[in-house]
């Protein structure tokens, strides 16, 4: 199903114009499609079948409640990088029971609220992590479920700030130590080893790295069972890639049935950690255009959105399909760069867009259901977009637009 298409030349959600949408929420405003989100999650699960898995969705790519909410009732896991992400799978009604808890720098009070609420793991990626859960679980007399983050040395072709698996990357235990770690996490007496991971980046279009990357992974698990260890399960991580422009990548189904060749036969529960491919394409960000400037060099459609709502662009140079919400026929384009009101020159939506454009016309930057507004800031004191979403005909406000009283909370005069 495409999420977003255009009917009567109205691009549309589902079944409700994106005009509408604008006109009752304001804007800029995030949409997504629920339909869209559900069958992407459902696309992963039924193509790992009557496997043993866990899909545990990577909830820093888009965690508003609401869409953890509806991958809960599904029966998803979570995949979470804080104890703030943990507090929102629990608030979502997710079960702790198949959350996994990822990330280099885990506090000491975030692994004793995750212990406590009973994490499916935590996804270890340090010896200095490892001694520091061991001696937090030995206080409270628990004993810590691990699986250790193993950094497979593979290169991926992507942004290199969104590559993690390489051996100069500060993600997971080195290959090459791996085993070691492995032995001294089992002499640790409030940690219970259960399992291996990885992963190796994200926006990942091709098979090659993911199946490689697996490939050592069970290699490996050879050696640490040789050892007399024994591990419950495997998890590959996320970073399948999506169409933003003209990218091919996998779908979720070939996806999981490659990675399936490789894993078919061994009696490990499979974890996925998707975030990207599952919301990424189920979401748009809607901006008004404020304003039409020309220069001699260059024409500009100043909009309501900038890079604090959408940072990718300016942090990664990514490109976003942009559309108008209403199809013009008559007249010509021009080539526009569509820049925000922020005021640094790297605050851009799209550079160089053929579009047919008035003062006032609203646009949808595509794509952005991934790494949207949770990667959103109030720099320059800019409130914070509204998020809705789209279900057949109905629009649900799952986030009200941040007021002016809400961006100052918490902040305070000095005494006079
Ligand atoms: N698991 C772990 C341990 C991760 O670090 C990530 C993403 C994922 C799973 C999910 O990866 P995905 O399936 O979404 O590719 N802000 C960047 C992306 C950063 C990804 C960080 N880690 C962007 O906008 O492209």
């Amino acid at each position: 199903m495409q999420a977003f298409a255009y009917t009567n030349g109205q691009l549309c959600a589902e079944e409700v114009a994106l005009a509408e949408v604008a006109s009752r929420f304001g804007t800029p405003c995030y949409v997504y499609s629920r339909t869209a989100i559900e069958q992407q999650w459902q696309e992963f699960n039924s193509a790992l079948g009557q496997g043993d898995h866990l899909i545990c969705y990577a909830v820093k790519a888009n965690s508003n409640i609401a869409i953890l909410n509806l991958l809960a009732r599904l029966g998803s896991g979570f995949d979470i990088v804080s104890v703030g992400e943990l507090e929102r799978v629990l608030r979502a009604g997710g079960d702790a029971g198949k959350t996994v808890f990822s990330g280099v720098g885990k506090r000491v009070d975030e692994m004793r609220r995750a212990l406590e609420a009973g994490i499916k793991c935590f996804n270890a990626e340090s010896v200095a992590e490892l001694e520091r859960l061991n001696s937090m679980a030995r206080g409270i007399n628990r004993i810590a479920p691990v699986s250790i983050r193993v950094n497979p040395d593979i290169d991926v072709d992507t942004h290199p700030y969104i590559a993690t698996g390489l051996k100069e990357n500060k993600f997971g235990i080195p290959y090459a130590d791996a085993l070691p770690v492995y032995e001294l996490a089992a002499s640790l007496d409030s940690i219970k080893i259960i399992g291996i991971g990885c992963h190796i980046g994200s926006q990942i279009t091709v098979m090659d790295p993911f199946i490689n990357a697996l490939e050592r992974l069970l290699s490996l698990t050879a050696e640490i069972e040789n050892k007399g260890i024994t591990l419950q399960h495997i998890d590959v991580g996320g970073g399948l890639g999506i169409c933003y422009q003209d990218e091919t990548p996998p779908t979720a189904k070939d996806y999981v049935k490659e990675l399936m060749r490789i894993f078919s036969g061994k009696s490990y529960h499979l974890i996925l950690e998707p975030g990207r491919s599952i919301v990424g394409n189920a979401g748009v960000l809607l901006t008004r255009v404020e304003y039409l400037k020309q220069t001699s060099h260059k024409n500009f459609a100043v909009v309501d959105a900038a890079m604090n709502d959408q940072l990718r662009p300016a942090l990664y140079g990514a490109w976003h399909n942009i559309l108008p919400l209403t199809e013009r026929t008559a007249g010509q384009g021009r080539v526009y760069d569509i820049v925000g009101p922020v005021c640094e020159t790297s605050d851009f939506l799209g550079k160089d867009r053929k579009l047919l454009l008035h003062q006032g016309d609203v646009l949808a930057i595509c794509s952005a259901g991934a790494y949207g507004f949770c990667m959103s800031s109030t720099y320059n004191s800019r409130t914070r977009a509204c998020e809705v979403m789209v279900d057949g005909r109905t629009m649900h406000e799952i986030r009200r637009r941040e007021t002016l009283e809400e961006l100052m909370t918490g902040e305070s005069l000095l005494p006079a």
